[in-house]
């Protein structure tokens, strides 16, 4: 007998609605499907199932077996058990009620009465759950347990023990997504206590989620903590700027400072976390350290605060006069890879329309002029999907530290890990990752192509099995053929490019165990979904054709070409590839730019949010480069070591402050909101350049980020699929090849490219306005505006009303919050 196929699906009644869910569902979750919501404290969806605080019980009746009377129901759990045909749950029984009703006394028993002052009034689920389902008296007349209170856990996190409800999910958290089960309890029962195994303060780069999964105020933050209520506070969707994951996340900010900084809910990007350095590294733009209005570089070698009608002037006349005097070639422009896309895009523009230079790089330190070293074999830099390193039986990391590059992606690394793949590692130096490695290769620096040469040679020496094409269906009357056994991959190609290359001699020249090497190719020669990670540093070689041509190879042999992936350096490196930010026909590459302004041919730099003296690999030749520039323009924040060499300085405005789009290392556009209003007289980049291009003849025509955005998505073609419209989840876009993406380097619009001398009141204005007064706020730009004859708007932006233009960005802000509220709690 043949037994019957068991169904997916399994059908069963919740509040007297009937319900077809997959098998395996939750209760919970079923529940949440018919709209009625099971209180929940220690149950989290990301998290595995402790069923440790009860609060979830209902009325669960299972379906007698065939025959029998029908069974009375129980309480059980709601967050434990599993769907199951015919069962019947009642969420709002009398005895789940009733069951809810003493959990939550229990709890309050030596919960401490801190609502009035505690960081998580407010928005706290133990407070909600209270009212909602707590009795409205406590019969508790003893002394509440005393605990410690306000305790560090780390520099970022603060533990008040008296509040722990004793959940597990800050140590499930630790112990199952990040992999680093830091913290534990000791003792029992109402002497439960959370500690840092070790007592030593955690070291985890994910502690801050704890705060957010903590379903009471036990875990605080140490930049938050009594700093607001949260119904004190504004909210603006943003995207994190701190590395190429691009995490969503909500800037919380209170008196136009940013107080605090929560995940935002995307499955495909981040699921519902953040690392530290995105969650507490925002508050960087509340400084008072900021530059607060453009600087000048005076003759006699002092730097004072200028107005921007002088600062915008002289930075003008300085870079016409280097124009002129030795032509676009002598400039050189660096940035792009941390600004939003707007500002990238203008950039661009602006290095090809107005000082028609070639020489332009966002890869900082770049000796190689192909921004994707994959394009001439009709690749992506990165050909995959995060959420694909959850389903990839094998992944090789090659050069690169997850962990630090992208410390978010390494958590989808760690799932595919968990789900078995292997993992394979190839580094100089140890890294995080080295701990799930099932190989590592420890080579010498800079041999990586030995490396990528070697494990090629190890595959040609025993080949991948491919399978055979299954036989034709036999005819009737006749026997079924049987499957062809599978065949070696024929890797002829790539046994000649290695031009005789053995797999001994390749890894000796890395300084490789050739065990380990063959072990490696044996376990990337049978993954059916094999994925490379290549690090960002090995992105700016100047022999990364070969790298590249080495990786194809690679790739290639196990059968899946698409299987490359570089990781960009820089939170929007992939946004200033697209927007154009890349060496032009006969121009120099970041590296390069540098080099030769030291030597003195390139006489003009324009660094845009780049401090060239700290991340150029070599601080000398930056040293002499700025020493031997005539001219040095520079967009920033803060004043850095750059910024002492500049002849002008532009302040510029924080991500946080800006309204825009980036594109995350998978090709991702996504949109942020701006979460506070820019610092005094700084300025968005894209707006600077907007009004350098007007002094010098040559105006891109924006007065505002949504016209750039709309200019870009119609201009270049590798925004197409977001051309309609921008998905809260961002939206994939890719370009596959040299030609058929990216804005061409170089290139000017492909439409409507504005090329006009500024309007006569507005040199006019010019000519008035080096009296100190707000670029924005001067007569000749509300002139300007005015006669333009533009609408409502853009008039309100023009005329410098703070208070209109915040309203406006509040509106939309809580319009877009509405339609993206985070679905998990
Ligand atoms: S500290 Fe918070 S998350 Fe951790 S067990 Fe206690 S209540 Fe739960
Ligand atoms: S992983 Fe990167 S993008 Fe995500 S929060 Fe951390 S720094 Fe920000
Ligand atoms: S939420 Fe179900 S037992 Fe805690």
């Amino acid at each position: 007998m043949t037994a019957a196929p068991r169904s997916n699906t399994v059908t069963l009644t919740i509040d007297g609605a009937e319900i077809t869910v997959p098998a395996g569902t939750l209760v919970v979750e079923a529940a949440r499907q018919v709209g009625s919501e099971v209180p929940v404290f220690c149950y989290h969806p990301k998290l595995s199932l402790a069923g440790a605080c009860r609060m979830c019980q209902c009325s669960i009746a299972m379906a007698p077996p065939p025959g029998q009377p029908a069974r009375p129901p129980a309480l059980m759990t709601a967050c434990t058990t599993r769907v199951s045909p015919g069962m019947v749950v009642d969420t709002m029984s009398a005895p789940a009620i009733k069951a809810r009703e003493s959990v939550i006394e229990f709890l309050l028993i030596n919960h401490p009465l801190d609502c009035p002052v505690c960081d998580a009034g407010g928005e706290c689920p133990l407070q909600d759950n209270s009212h909602a389902w707590g009795p409205k008296e406590s019969r508790f007349a003893e002394d509440k347990r005393l605990a410690r209170k306000g305790a560090s856990l780390s520099p970022l996190v603060v533990l008040d023990q008296e509040r722990c409800i004793v959940c597990y999910r800050c140590t499930r958290f630790m112990a199952e997504v990040p992999g680093q089960a830091e913290l534990d309890f000791h003792q029992r029962g109402y002497r439960s206590q959370l500690r840092v195994i070790e007592d030593r303060p955690m070291q985890s780069r994910f502690q801050g989620n704890i705060i957010d999964l903590c379903p009471c105020g036990a875990l605080t933050s140490e930049t938050y903590r009594f700093r607001s209520r949260p119904h004190d506070l504004d909210h603006a969707d943003s995207v994190c700027a701190q590395c190429p994951v691009g995490c969503n996340l909500i800037l919380d900010s209170r008196a136009n400072e940013v107080a605090r900084v929560r995940p935002r809910q995307n499955e495909a990007v981040n699921e519902i976390w953040l690392c530290d350095k995105g969650r507490f590294g925002q508050h960087y733009a509340s400084s008072p350290d900021r530059l607060r209005a453009p600087i000048v570089r005076q003759d006699d070698g002092t730097a004072r605060m200028a107005s921007w009608p002088e600062a915008i002037g002289s930075a003008a006349v300085a870079l016409q006069r280097v124009k002129q005097q030795h032509g676009p070639q002598a400039i050189g422009v660096i940035g792009g890879r941390n600004l939003t896309n707007e500002d990238c895009y203008a950039l661009a523009r602006f290095a090809s329309e107005v000082l028609e230079t070639p020489n332009v790089d966002h890869r900082i330190g770049a000796r190689n002029r192909a921004a994707n070293p994959l394009a001439a074999y009709g690749l992506d830099s990165f050909n995959s999907e995060y959420i694909d390193a959850e389903h990839a039986d094998a992944i090789f990391l090659i050069g690169a530290d997850v962990y630090e590059e992208m410390p978010v992606f390494w958590l989808r690394i760690r799932k595919g890990i968990t789900k078995g793949a292997k993992l394979l590692v190839a580094n100089p130096r140890s890294t995080e990752a080295d701990r799930l490695a099932f190989r590592r290769l420890r080579y010498l620096p800079g041999q990586e192509l030995a490396v990528l040469r070697a494990i090629a040679a190890a595959l040609v020496e025993k080949p991948p099995m491919v399978e055979q094409p299954a036989p034709p269906p036999p005819a009737e009357g006749q026997e079924p053929q049987p499957a062809p056994p599978p065949v070696p991959r024929d890797l002829s190609g790539l046994a000649a490019a290695l031009g005789g290359l053995t797999a001994e001699a390749a890894a000796q020249a890395a300084n490789l165990n050739i065990d380990a090497v063959r072990a490696a190719a044996a376990a990337l020669a049978v993954a059916k979904r094999p994925l490379i990670y290549v690090g960002s540093r090995l992105t700016l070689r100047s022999d990364v054709d070969q790298l590249a041509a080495a990786l194809v190879g690679l790739a290639g042999a196990l059968g899946s070409p698409k299987a490359i992936n570089f990781f960009p350096e820089g939170a929007n490196a992939r946004g200033a590839e697209y927007a154009g930010l890349v060496p032009g026909q006969g121009g120099l590459s970041a590296g390069e730019i540098i080099a030769a302004a030291a030597e003195g041919t390139v006489k003009a730099l324009y660094l845009v949010g780049e401090n060239v003296l700290e991340t150029h690999p070599d601080r000398q030749q930056a040293e002499r480069a700025l020493a031997n520039a005539e001219v040095v323009v520079v967009h920033e924040l803060f004043e850095t070591a750059t910024t002492q060499h500049a002849h002008v300085v532009f302040a510029a405005t924080a991500v946080p402050e800006k309204d825009g789009t980036m594109t995350n290392a998978e090709g991702r556009l996504q949109r942020l909101y701006r979460g506070v209003i820019p610092a005094e007289q700084a300025l968005a980049d894209w707006r600077i350049l907007a009004d350098l291009s007007s002094e010098m003849g040559v105006a891109l025509g924006y007065a505002a980020a949504v016209e750039i955005t709309r200019d870009m998505l119609a201009d270049l073609p590798v925004y197409a699929p977001a051309a309609e419209n921008i998905p809260a989840e961002g939206i994939i876009c890719r370009t596959f090849g040299s030609d058929a993406g990216a804005r061409a380097p170089g290139a000017t619009r492909r439409r409507g490219t504005v090329r006009r001398p500024p309007p006569a009141h507005l040199l006019r204005a010019r000519r008035r306005r080096d009296d100190g007064a707000s670029h924005r706020g001067t007569a000749g730009h509300r002139a300007c505006a005015i006669r333009r004859g533009e609408r409502g708007r853009r008039r309100a932006f023009w005329t410098g009303c703070r208070a209109a233009r915040h309203a406006q960005y509040r509106a939309r802000l809580r319009r877009a919050q509405r339609a993206r509220q985070p679905a998990l709690s």
